[in-house]
């Protein structure tokens, strides 16, 4: 009798800690979904555009729905994350028939390699490796692409992300003459927000 009510109480711990790990990931998806909403009506109409670390999709299918793009590009490398790769791929119909251009691989060398043109993107919005030295490679490669006039949009400038937040801060600074930065907020309590600045 006290082996069964061990192994009801063991199980019962173990369905308990379960649920509360799948409650905190829907929770957290929601929140990163649902806290930079408003930027979705910033990302022009119409255009071409470029989602750099898209994880399962979630966020590029917003940006299908509320901006049309033009021309839609998607990279990620997936490293790791079969999981989400194979949420992306469940989608992938959906994606190719909205005027998008898939890419799997590392960003900075595919734009290295000479994949991903400059000067072609009316906006970018960059939401991948999020540490400094990352940053600070992805940043001027990511203005180079971008048309004059491009806006860039980046996730994730808080004091939850300092590398991240640093990098911007400095590019921003080495480059106030040729861009205009529109705002920066990282003083608030979630992680999961933006800067934005366009290139003049
Ligand atoms: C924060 S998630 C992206 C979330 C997505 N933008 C959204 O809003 O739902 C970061 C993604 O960037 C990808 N990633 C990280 N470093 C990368 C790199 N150097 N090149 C391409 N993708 C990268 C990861 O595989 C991951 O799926």
């Amino acid at each position: 009798m006290e082996n069964v009510l061990q192994m009801i109480t063991t199980t019962t711990t173990i369905i308990h800690k379960e649920l509360m790990k799948m409650m905190k990931m829907i929770y957290h998806e929601f929140l990163a979904q649902e806290y930079r909403i408003g930027i979705l009506d910033e990302i022009p109409k119409n255009s071409i555009g470029i989602e750099i670390g898209i994880y399962q999709g979630n966020w590029s299918k917003k940006i299908i729905e509320t901006s049309n793009p033009k021309e839609f590009w998607l990279i990620d490398n997936w490293f790791c994350q079969s999981r989400a790769m194979l949420e992306f791929l469940k989608k992938r119909k959906y994606f190719l028939e909205n005027n998008c251009v898939l890419k799997e691989g590392n960003f900075e060398i595919l734009y290295e390699m000479g994949e991903i043109p400059n000067q072609y993107f009316d906006w970018i919005y960059l939401d991948a490796e999020h540490s400094y030295e990352k940053t600070s490679i992805f940043l001027p490669m990511c203005f180079n692409m971008l048309k004059q006039g491009g806006v860039l949009i980046g996730d994730d400038y808080s004091n939850t992300f300092k590398g991240l937040t640093k990098a911007v801060d400095e590019f921003i600074i080495e480059n106030r003459h040729t861009i205009h930065v529109h705002y920066l907020n990282k003083n608030v309590p979630y992680n999961n927000y933006q800067y934005k600045i366009r290139k003049l």
